[in-house]
């Protein structure tokens, strides 16, 4: 197995590797390979769903997305994000998932450690799925802002965000229940990773308002972490498995023609609680004059 970086402080290809077939020390070698660049891509995989779920639940138990009509019949691990209709013209999956920055399922108490998107159609042109790196742009962040960050509280609400992007129409409307799955949830907006120790600024789209600093904090992150330094565009093959940190990067789906077809199988392994290592926040603020 070889990995080769392709973005500037993160994202990587592994290559030589049959995910459908994997020996525990080729796990352990790809687990710090995500660990290191934050984002990696397999190409050429062939995998069935359960094949796909297997891989997944080695790195930690699934969450199932709370959107149950889009999740895979009889495999609710998967999530489709997908352009494909049932025959009577409802959609099969979210086909306009994820068109902003975020970072998966942080509106819950525990949010998403990684994702596993695997591409099973995609269209001619668009359809790519951009991420950027949170902990390079908590890295470089100016005192002024690094102070704010760290005394932020940022809350953090599916349903509003569902609310909002149903207004275009592709979306249906939730019904109360759903609404009521997911209450608000309350995440600090620097996270230490709880594999590397490193720090990474913890924001994105589900993020509604936020606590102990100004309310534009949140454009400005935005605009922050977008920055090209920042960001990696990956453009897919047929049957690319991307595997992202969700601790580390947030990632953006960017639009295709509506009439093409773009099929995608995504898992999610579920993660810890968001914290911030109390000894790195005393130490950062002393330092700040
Ligand atoms: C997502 O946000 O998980 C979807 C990303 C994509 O479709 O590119």
């Amino acid at each position: 197995m070889k990995v080769r970086r392709l973005g500037q402080t993160f994202f990587a290809e592994v290559i030589d590797v049959d995910l459908a077939h994997l020996d525990d020390r080729a796990f352990a070698e790809i687990k710090k390979a995500h660990l290191e660049h934050g984002v990696v891509v397999f190409r050429d995989q062939e995998l069935t769903p359960e094949q796909h779920i297997a891989f997944s639940a080695r790195f930690g138990p699934l969450q199932v997305h709370p959107m149950m009509q889009f999740n895979l019949e009889g495999a609710p691990q998967i999530l489709m994000v997908s352009s494909d209709r049932h025959p009577d013209g409802r959609p099969k999956g979210i086909a306009d998932a994820g068109r902003y920055w975020h970072t998966d399922m942080s509106y819950m108490p525990e949010p998403a450690l990684g994702s596993l998107l695997y591409a099973r159609a995609i269209p001619d042109e668009g359809g790519d799925t951009m991420f950027c790196d949170m902990t390079a742009a908590c890295r470089d962040l100016p005192r002024e802002k690094r102070e704010q960050l760290l005394n932020a509280r940022a809350v953090h609400h599916f349903a509003s965000r569902w609310a909002r992007e149903s207004k275009g129409g592709m979306r249906p409307q939730q019904t109360k229940e759903e609404q009521d799955r997911n209450p608000p949830v309350e995440h600090p907006m620097i996270r230490t990773h709880p594999d590397t120790g490193e720090p990474a600024i913890y924001a994105g789209g589900f993020v509604v308002s936020i606590k102990n600093a100004p309310e534009e904090l949140l454009s400005w992150v935005n605009e922050w972490v977008a920055q090209p330094k920042y960001v990696y565009r990956h453009k897919w093959r047929l049957h690319d498995l991307v595997f992202w940190d969700n601790r580390r990067v947030m990632h953006h789906a960017t639009p295709y023609p509506e009439t093409q077809r773009r099929h995608m199988h995504r898992t999610t392994v579920k993660g810890n609680a968001p914290y911030l290592d109390r000894q790195y926040l005393a130490r950062e603020l002393s330092s700040t004059p």
